[in-house]
């Protein structure tokens, strides 16, 4: 294929991000968001709900309004690592989905609040997926905030793509881990943001470490990570590396992820701040 001149008006190509011209959705009446951040990853399990929730307490915690859409719509884990059981939402009087409020006032939407049982399988084909992702966004009374999250699915998939091409995303995030492959599955997921003209804030490594509980010693598991490296070739930046440690995944699964203090997103919290000001 020639080289991307970034005029789709004269191009013939059926790329991607062609489709970026599709119209935005809009949000219901009443709500305004000052920024919307995606936390995406190319692979699953390596902590986008983790870190989606840990930088949405910090930004909370500073005193900023803050709603989480759980677009991990097959495999929602927000509403539990917050510690949300009640799944009764409600609506308003226009109809819009009332999300619930963690301990800390979070505003959180997720497919877990719709479900009576946790373990009940949500059986849906992809245009299904999309079209409840879709209503999260525009059929929910967010209000004011000044930050929404969007935890994706991990990969490349219908549901990010959906996410890229009709939610008006201002940063990306993208979230790793230290094992083999990170090169190339870190640039796959860059590669489908910059091709959706989304911009990224840039990497947080997850899990780059283990902190022994007994002796407080710093052991790389899966080896020295490259994360730096990588970043350079993306031309993109590491925001933060994270430590992986028992008591993390001990709050996460009591529903107190608001209450795990972590200093290693102070900078990438700051740094989200300064966008809103
Ligand atoms: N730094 C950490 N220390 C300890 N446990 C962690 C850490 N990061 C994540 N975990 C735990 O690892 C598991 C996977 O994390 P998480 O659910 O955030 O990943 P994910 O990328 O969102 O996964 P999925 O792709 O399934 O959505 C969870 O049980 C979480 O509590
Ligand atoms: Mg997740």
């Amino acid at each position: 294929m020639s080289e991307c001149t970034h005029n789709c008006d004269t191009c013939s190509a059926g790329c991607a991000s062609k489709e970026v011209n599709i119209e935005k959705l809009k949000l219901g009446k009443g709500s305004k968001i000052k920024k919307i951040i995606g936390v995406s990853s190319g692979k699953g399990g390596v902590g986008k709900s983790f870190v989606t929730s840990l930088i949405a307490s910090g930004l909370q915690k500073k005193g900023y309004k803050v709603g989480i859409l759980d677009a991990d719509i097959l495999g929602p884990s927000i509403p539990k690592s917050f510690g949300v059981l009640d799944k009764n939402v409600l609506a308003t009087d226009n109809g819009l989905m009332i999300p619930k409020e963690t301990r800390t006032g979070i505003k959180i939407i997720s497919s877990n609040l719709m479900l009576e049982n946790d373990t009940e399988p949500i059986i849906y084909r992809g245009a299904l997926i999309s079209g409840l992702l879709q209503q999260f966004y525009q059929e929910v009374d967010w209000g004011e905030l000044d930050f929404l999250f969007i935890d994706m699915p991990p990969g490349t998939g219908d549901v990010p793509l959906t996410t890229y091409q009709s939610i008006p995303i201002d940063k990306v995030i993208i979230v790793s881990s230290p094992q083999s492959l990170v090169s190339m599955i870190v640039s796959k997921s860059i590669n489908m943001a910059d091709k959706m003209d989304i911009d990224i804030l840039g990497i947080v490594e997850n899990m780059s470490y283990v902190v022994c509980p007994n002796c407080d010693n710093k052991i790389e598991i899966f080896g020295k990570s490259n994360i730096d490296e990588v970043a350079d070739e993306n031309d993109t930046i590491v925001l933060a590396k994270l430590p992986m440690r028992v008591e993390y995944s001990k709050m996460v699964d009591e529903g107190m992820v608001e209450d795990i203090d972590i200093s290693e997103l102070d900078s990438t919290i700051d740094m989200l701040v300064r966008l809103v000001k």
